[in-house]
């Protein structure tokens, strides 16, 4: 198992929130959050890392890291599409976004495409549900969506 260390950037980001937040359980979200957006996923290697930072055992923070969807625990591919599933979405289209992704990347909520480039997940409420049906792709919102707005935002993906 390769071993995990920050980048020089996002040690430093470190640090600054842990001036702010010096207890050990208030910085396991953002500092898994660190990784995260540092290598796509919270890999095992990445937990020792943690957990020797802030003094839990690898076991604390893989429970930690277990019980928020929002962190991968395994590799995604470089795109994440997050579709919102709830209500307003639903209504809106998203079934149809859904289908139009199984169609043309062919993966379903939960699987990454062959060439690893796309990830899939369906999530809840996003908070946008003026601009419904939306997807994050990579955590920017992509709002008021069709089929067709759809296929040129992975188009766009190179
Ligand atoms: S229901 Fe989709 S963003 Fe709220």
């Amino acid at each position: 198992m390769e071993n995990f260390k920050y980048t020089e950037e996002n040690e430093k980001e470190f640090q600054r929130i842990l001036e702010k937040y010096p207890n050990s359980d208030a910085m396991m979200l953002p500092g898994l959050w660190l990784v995260q957006e540092q290598i796509g996923w919270v890999s095992p290697a990445a937990m020792i890392f943690m957990a020797d930072r802030l003094g839990k055992t690898p076991i604390e923070v893989h429970s930690f890291a277990t019980f928020y969807t929002m962190f991968n625990l395994e590799p995604i591919g470089t795109y994440h599409i997050e579709l919102c599933k709830t209500l307003s979405c639903m209504i809106m289209g998203a079934p149809e976004l859904k289908k139009f992704i199984k169609d043309t990347l062919g993966i379903g909520p939960g699987e990454t495409s062959a060439d690893g480039k796309f990830h899939f997940s369906e999530v809840e409420c996003q908070g946008a549900c003026g601009g419904a049906p939306m997807i994050a792709l990579n955590h920017t919102y992509h709002e008021n969506l069709t089929v067709e707005k759809l296929e040129n935002i992975i188009k766009g993906c190179k």
